[in-house]
């Protein structure tokens, strides 16, 4: 007979104090974890749901999903691997993932993963001028097929034109609906644990109430496109848009994040096209051919190494989102 281990508390709480580092729209944190003997628990937190802009919880279930890739990757990295179980429990669809932790070796690279964990960030900085190969867009694409979600590179130039055009369309919508920027307002500059800071926001003109956009080039028709040419476009995409669509479409977010932090690639996710939902259907018909559902976009290119580190968000306390069963 096989025994298993039970998972020390530290462990516990190291692994959720990684997974809170994971990004998630306007910093949110939607999550909530419970640790049992030999198991984590993944929730959704609705009380953190963006009621106006994220309604249907799609933005919600993304960030999630890249807490749950991260939890995967950092009990790896601490030597426990995990069986997931998704949606477990029917009757509890708050209930995300339960995962089961048995000991495992660590691989090989778990110092650089622990490190690019810790520095991945959400760097909105104008990228380098150099164009990101279609071969490294493809590789990012694979890794979070990889995960379980699906991930294509809009390389050609009539996809990207459209996409683009949306993408502007969608922040003059999302600009013109004062609930929309109420909700923005609400998550920028809350001071200790959530929330977007001022200065990790490009600098620009004070736009709501004496604060910046979180796109400050999306207040008009005037300003510079939020794309460059030189830029990396990928869509995350399902041919279902439900809660398991986003959880799993989130794991590959996280996955394909922390590989272009290693890699030396920026990553910035572009929510408010999909937010929008005429926005949203026409990427759907005019981008994917109406085979699939967009779920997000992201943009990704090379950073910098001449500028300092970007400013970093805030995250709540482990003792916070973390209850021991
Ligand atoms: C589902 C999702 C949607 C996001 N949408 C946007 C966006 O539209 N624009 C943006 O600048 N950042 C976006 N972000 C990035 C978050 O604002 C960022 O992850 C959060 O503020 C935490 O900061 P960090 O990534 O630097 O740790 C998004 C992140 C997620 C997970």
């Amino acid at each position: 007979m096989t025994t298993t281990r039970v998972v020390p508390v530290e462990t516990l709480h190291r692994i959720v104090e990684i997974a809170t580092r994971a990004p998630s729209v306007h910093n949110t944190q939607p999550w909530r974890w419970r640790g049992g003997s030999r198991t984590l628990e993944l929730f959704a937190d609705p009380t953190r749901q963006l009621a106006h802009t994220d309604p249907d919880g799609r933005n919600l279930l993304l960030s999630c999903g890249t807490a749950l890739h991260h939890a995967q990757v950092a009990a790896g990295v601490l030597g426990w691997q995990s069986r997931v179980a998704r949606h477990p429990d029917p009757d509890r669809p708050d209930l995300l993932a339960c995962l089961d932790l048995s000991p495992g070796p660590p691989p090989a690279t778990a110092d650089e993963t622990l490190a690019a964990l810790e520095r991945r960030c959400t760097d909105r900085r104008r990228f380098t001028a150099w164009p990101v190969p279609e071969e490294r867009q493809a590789h990012l694409a694979r890794i979070a097929n990889h995960w379980g979600a699906r991930a294509v590179a809009l390389t050609d130039e009539s996809e990207r034109y459209i996409a683009e055009r949306l993408v502007r369309r969608a922040h003059r919508l999302q600009w013109a609906d004062p609930d929309a920027r109420a909700e923005q307002a609400e998550w920028r500059d809350r001071g200790g644990e959530d929330g977007i800071p001022t200065d990790a926001l490009p600098p620009g003109p004070d736009l709501v109430g004496g604060h910046r956009n979180r796109f400050q080039s999306a207040w008009d028709d005037r300003s510079a496109p939020d794309l460059e040419a030189s830029d990396g476009l990928l869509v995350l995409f399902d041919t279902d848009d439900d809660p398991a669509a986003w959880l799993r479409a989130g794991e590959g977010l996280g996955a394909m994040w922390l590989s272009a932090t290693t890699g030396g690639l920026a990553l910035v996710p572009l929510s408010q096209v999909i937010e929008v939902p005429e926005t949203r259907a026409a990427f759907r018909t005019e981008v994917l051919g109406s085979l699939a559902h967009p779920l997000l976009l992201v943009r990704v290119g090379w950073r910098s190494t001449a500028r300092p580190a970007p400013v970093r968000t805030p995250r709540r306390p482990v003792s916070e989102v973390l209850e021991l069963g």
